[in-house]
């Protein structure tokens, strides 16, 4: 039986004040359509669909760019635009042509980020191609929402009223509409094709097919949500917030009980996925992006932000250290290495076992082997760099000529001086030693010691200038 599914995202969000569609603001990284069409990944569909309107050209292009356009057109995410909104009933009559097959089809929205893999399983089986399933929430204040009017003789689902529409006794039903169901596909087109906009706010309700299902005697089925947090929609920033911190706590939960220990799980922000390993150690205002690995007892110190990264065990990243590979993969930390404070590596950083940057050193597009060491103020950028070398406080690869990118290649046992500068292209041959404040524009042969800097001169009994009277 084939499954459509559709998310509306057509509505325009006024309460965000943004110039951003609404769908489109990020939690943990995400957009709230991109973390729908996630929970929704699983589930197979023969077609995806996203209802736009608002914004129609950037959430397209915005869904194209997450997932990439061939894994768009391969995975069935197909748009339909709804111009103008009209209400919900009119975005599904939009997105009737493009329904395929006489299944289910499911129905989500674009701004209710945390809706559950499971429950909407649990939705799509219960309808099983011929009931109408409602996805309801007991809510302590139900304001706004569509109230679930129940027969109180057996229970049974008979409507559902606008919050706008309802009389003041249907408005202390606390039984609210999530705004998602499960619909046989064909009786959905044919129940939205009768929809009116007779109404308090004059558009076609989606709900109101909820009516029209009872009186054609077919099975109504309410399903409450697991949580509150899943149903919830996001309509201005304190809720996009409030959702944030949500999820923050649920994966912060999550971590600690795989044995990850946080210093406070509310000073915690994963906006991607995390692996780690045994007796990892986090302390607090770190934020993780895309997708980062920590391996068996690292410890990160407060205040970093680590991006794209491998942490090999044991290594230790100490406050304010900023990590950020750009890719997956991007920036890797070896066993045992030593990072910061204040220490930052840049794309395509690969360092190896023990090595060790302290602050204020920059690491980008490089690669240091094992015992490495650059401790104080230094600039590494596309360089190879041997085990066991002392690049000094102050150094720097000249790596950029104004056009092009050059390498600088360093052998195992170098020191490198404090305060000298390496114009690349340039190699540093194994065992070499540069003087303090030179500046390398040759190679150096491997075990020579290398010094380009001005000779210092003496001029004994020199009188320094002084006031004219
Ligand atoms: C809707 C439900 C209400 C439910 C509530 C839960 C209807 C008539 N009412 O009300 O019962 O309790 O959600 O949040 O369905 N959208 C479009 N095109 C439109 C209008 C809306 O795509 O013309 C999209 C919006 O972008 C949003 C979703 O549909 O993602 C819900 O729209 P919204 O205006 O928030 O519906 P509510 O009035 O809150
Ligand atoms: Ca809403």
């Amino acid at each position: 039986m084939a499954l459509n599914i559709v998310i509306m995202a057509a509505g325009k969000g006024t309460r965000m004040k943004s110039a951003t569609p609404k769908v489109l603001h990020k939690l943990a990284g995400r957009s709230l359509l991109a973390h729908v069409l996630k929970s929704c990944e699983p589930l197979h569909a023969a077609a995806r669909i996203v209802i736009t309107g608002h914004g129609a050209e950037l959430v397209e292009a915005a869904v194209a760019a997450d997932i990439g356009t061939a894994a768009q057109a391969a995975g069935g995410i197909g748009f339909v635009r709804q111009m103008p909104q009209l209400g919900t009933g009119h975005a599904i009559q939009q997105a009737v042509p493009a329904l395929v097959g006489e299944g289910t089809t499911l129905i989500l929205n674009g701004d209710v980020p945390l809706i559950e893999t499971a429950t909407a399983k649990a939705l799509i089986d219960a309808c099983a191609g011929h009931a109408l399933v409602l996805l309801t929430v007991d809510l302590f204040d139900p304001s706004g929402y569509g109230r679930i009017l129940r027969d109180p003789d057996d229970d049974g689902v008979l409507a559902i009223v606008e919050h706008k529409d309802a009389t003041p006794e249907q408005r202390l039903i606390h039984e609210g509409y999530s705004g998602m169901m499960a619909a046989p596909t064909a009786a959905l087109k044919r129940w939205v094709g009768q929809l009116s906009n007779n109404n308090a706010q004059g558009e076609y309700y989606l709900t109101d097919i909820v009516a029209m299902a009872v009186a054609e005697g077919l099975p109504v089925l309410g399903i409450k949500a697991s949580s509150e947090t899943e149903v919830l929609g996001v309509n201005d920033p304190v809720q996009l917030a409030q959702l944030e911190r949500a999820f923050q706590a649920a994966q912060a939960e999550d971590l600690m009980h795989a044995g990850m220990r946080l210093a406070d799980p509310a000073r915690f922000d994963l906006r991607g996925t995390l692996t780690h390993g045994q007796d990892v150690e986090i302390d607090v205002n770190c934020v993780f992006e895309g997708e980062v690995e920590l391996g068996d007892g690292v410890r990160i110190g407060a205040n970093c932000v680590i991006r794209n990264a491998k942490i090999a065990a044991g290594a230790r990243i100490h406050e304010f250290s900023h990590i950020d590979g750009e890719k997956p993969g991007g920036a890797s930390v070896g066993a045992g290495a030593l990072i910061g404070p204040f220490a930052r590596l840049r794309p395509g950083a690969q360092l190896g076992a023990d090595v060790h940057i302290g602050n204020f050193v920059e690491v980008k597009n490089s690669t240091l082997a094992k015992g490495a060491k650059a401790n104080h103020l230094a600039y590494l950028g596309d360089a190879t760099v041997g085990e066991r070398v002392n690049y000094g406080a102050g150094a720097i690869t000249a790596n950029y000529d104004g056009a092009n990118k050059h390498r600088t290649t360093i052998g195992d046992d170098v020191h490198v001086g404090s305060n000298c500068v390496l114009v690349a292209p340039v190699t540093l041959g194994k065992g070499a030693t540069i003087g303090g404040g030179s500046t390398i524009t040759k190679d150096v042969n491997p075990g020579d010691l290398a010094v380009a800097r001005g000779k210092q001169v003496a001029l004994t009994g020199w009188i320094r200038p002084a006031k004219k009277r």
